[in-house]
């Protein structure tokens, strides 16, 4: 077993890294995620909150889990159970079935986003908001779904199966360029909507001091933190078990954070012109997980073909996004078989893919429990699991954590800081988080 994880695969570079990095963190979650989590409600809170979550905790939470992956140089299966025994085998496990969970149903809501830009490219947009329900419906049941679903899965697989250099690197560095340009071609663009400024005023400026005490609010902003930069969930361990000992774990961390953040954030500048500008505010709270699906075809619809280019240019972009992200969750799983069985990668992909086809059939089939699915797999679970890697590098194996901070070379002021937030306040703050988050998802289930 030891002699398959020290011949494990490096990234060629740090920008391979960080590229693969922040390719698994910006993802659905900045586009699809952020648009309904901030139409919940909770305005300029839920941003300033999402936003201290991100530099308060986030970033503890990033580091220790880049140093638990590099220190092990294992998946993070074994990972754990390298540094600290086996006792510490279940926080492997969790690691390794929450991405399945969530790539389960990630491979479905990718389906709806390929759907989406089939029809703006080769059918055209919805004339009025029925029709975009209708068309929502239709691509959200039916076989139409699973074949949206097989796809995406099948194509993730073909990466992933490719390795590390020649498929997540090589795709990553291709794609996440692309990516950042349609971006901010598309917040460009949006400045020119007679609802720019009341979008920006609603993301930004629609300031509600309650919102800060609503556990709605809160659950979101932890979940869309934790889910938005791939926390908590041993996707980071992953990642940094193939870089060198060299790099600086702290300003890679950083790096992908902001980059997640500022895409985040344009998202927002994108979505929300388009909502306010074509009246979508009650259609796009009523919908929920459809919100994205439902209000950028109704809203650019009314655009003539400009909009019908900048909807292919979104949903491509949404999809090309979707992609660096699910590859991330596959390769969690894959390589801690191979770490374990010694399976060959090839296996590992497509024995995932099957069980990830299976295991998605229900949220494919049905809204409820998708929802239901991405609020354990995607919310409590990544905010668990970011609680569960603090405690471990901040209190069982702290000298460890000592060790990847003076390998990274970092200053002595940067470490004491990282050292005090991963042992005294991020712990408790996620705690809080964790505590707010299944109560609100409880309240939500009985209600
Ligand atoms: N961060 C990705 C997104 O925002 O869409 C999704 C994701 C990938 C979540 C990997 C969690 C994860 F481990």
């Amino acid at each position: 077993m030891d002699s398959k994880i020290s011949q494990r695969e490096q990234w060629t570079s740090k920008l391979g890294f960080i590229l693969a990095a922040a390719g698994s963190a910006v993802g659905l979650g900045n586009l699809w995620g952020f648009a309904y989590r901030a139409s919940q409600g909770g305005g300029a809170a839920f941003v300033l909150l999402y936003v201290l979550i991100v530099l308060i905790v986030c970033l503890p939470v990033f580091v220790a889990e880049m140093a638990l992956g590099r220190n092990a140089m294992a998946s993070t299966l074994l990972a754990p159970v390298k540094l600290a025994g086996k006792n510490w085998y279940p926080l492997g496990i969790l690691f390794f079935i929450a991405p399945l969970g969530i790539a389960s149903y990630y491979s479905v809501i990718m389906g709806w986003t390929a759907d989406t830009l089939f029809h703006s490219l080769f059918f055209g947009l919805p004339k009025n908001l029925t029709e975009a329900e209708t068309f929502f419906g239709s691509i959200s049941s039916g076989s139409s779904v699973l074949l949206g679903h097989l796809l995406s899965l099948v194509l993730t697989a073909i990466i992933v199966s490719s390795g590390i250099k020649k498929g997540i690197e090589k795709v990553t560095r291709y794609f996440m360029p692309i990516l950042f340009i349609i971006i901010v071609i598309l917040a460009i663009w949006a400045t020119s909507l007679s609802g720019a400024w009341e979008g920006y005023k609603t993301f930004l400026l629609k300031f509600d001091f309650n919102e800060l005490r609503n556990p709605q609010t809160i659950r979101n902003a932890f979940t869309q933190a934790f889910f938005s930069l791939s926390l908590g969930i041993g996707i980071m361990v992953t990642y940094a078990s193939y870089l060198n000992k060299k790099s600086n774990l702290p300003k890679l961390s950083v790096g992908v954070a902001s980059l997640d953040t500022l895409v985040g954030l344009m998202a927002g500048f994108i979505t929300f012109p388009i909502v306010l500008t074509f009246g979508l505010s009650d259609a796009i709270s009523e919908s929920t997980v459809g919100a994205l699906f439902i209000s950028i075809p109704t809203g650019l619809g009314s655009y003539g073909a400009a909009g019908r280019i900048v909807a292919v240019a979104f949903f491509a972009l949404a999809y090309i996004a979707a992609i660096t992200s699910s590859v991330s969750l596959l390769e969690v799983p894959v390589s801690s078989l191979m770490d374990k069985f010694g399976f060959k990668r090839e296996k590992s992909v497509w024995l995932i893919t099957l069980f990830l086809f299976l295991a998605g059939i229900p949220s494919a089939l049905n809204l409820n429990i998708l929802g239901t699915v991405d609020s354990i797999f995607g919310g409590v679970l990544l905010i668990f699991g970011g609680f569960l890697v603090t405690f471990f590098m901040g209190w069982v194996v702290p000298g460890k954590f000592n060790e990847e901070l003076n390998d990274s070379k970092v200053g002595i002021k940067t470490t004491r800081y990282l050292k005090f937030m991963t042992r005294w306040i991020a712990p408790p703050i996620i705690g809080f988080g964790l505590f707010i988050s299944v109560f609100d998802l409880m309240k939500s289930w009985v209600s």
